[in-house]
């Protein structure tokens, strides 16, 4: 194959908001009594504001209507408004802005593939809105990750067919959801975890250009 796009997931992949979005479940959850620990929030990883609370839900085996359910979530995001309205583009990840930098040179059109709804904030407070020929995320995106939806919106906005497109992502869903969408994917993170990722490496500062056009020959 020869790489024409690569998907970036933004939390995990770009950014580490993992610890924000940590900090302000744990908020709603000390109210509502449930106990959650930094390895329950392994599990909200790539998965859906509505669908974090149903697995914080079910941890805490409490049950409540969609109307409650809405209310923390919208509690939950104030907090972590709180969070992302402070980020600043220090927090970029390392090696992402060289690596991105590197495709754009060698023409490879680069998009995000985000489930999250506050990508568009995200990509301001880091002042990165501008590096990406296209944006899927939360906002546009009905079917969540393990499904493909995210990432062949992204390609179809970048006119690139998903044959000819990689993804990077850090959640075992998202990886999933890359290969559904018939993509290469790169898994940021661990090989123990993102087991049928394509390739896996601890993060973008140990990606290059070289070695996605080696990667791409597999
Ligand atoms: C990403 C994160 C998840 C988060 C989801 C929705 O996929 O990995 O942990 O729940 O986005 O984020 P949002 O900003 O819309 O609440
Ligand atoms: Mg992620």
């Amino acid at each position: 194959m020869i790489v024409k796009g690569c998907i970036f997931d933004l939390d995990g992949v770009i950014v580490d908001t993992a610890k924000y979005h940590y900090l302000a479940w744990k908020k709603l959850t000390s109210i509502l009594n449930i106990n959650f620990t930094k390895e329950d929030n392994e599990r909200l990883k790539g998965v859906s504001r509505m669908a974090s609370l149903d697995i914080i839900l079910e941890i805490g085996n409490v049950v409540y209507d969609d109307k409650m359910k809405e209310e923390y979530a919208d509690l939950k995001n104030k907090w972590y408004l709180d969070y992302i309205n402070r980020m600043t583009p220090e927090e970029i990840l390392p090696g992402s802005l060289e690596f991105i930098s590197e495709l754009k040179n060698a023409g490879i059109k680069v998009a995000i593939g985000s489930a999250s709804r506050n990508t568009p904030l995200i990509l301001e407070r880091l002042a990165i809105r501008n590096l990406f020929d296209a944006v899927a995320d939360g906002n546009i995106i009905i079917k969540a990750k393990p499904d493909p939806e995210v990432f062949i919106t992204a390609a179809k906005m970048l006119g690139v067919s998903p044959a000819d497109c990689v993804v990077f992502e850090d959640a075992v869903a998202g990886v999933e959801a890359a290969l559904n969408a018939g993509m290469r994917c790169v898994g940021i993170g661990s090989e123990k975890i993102l087991t049928t990722a394509h390739y896996v490496i601890a993060g973008l500062d140990k990606m290059s250009l070289k070695k996605l056009k080696l990667l791409a020959k597999f």
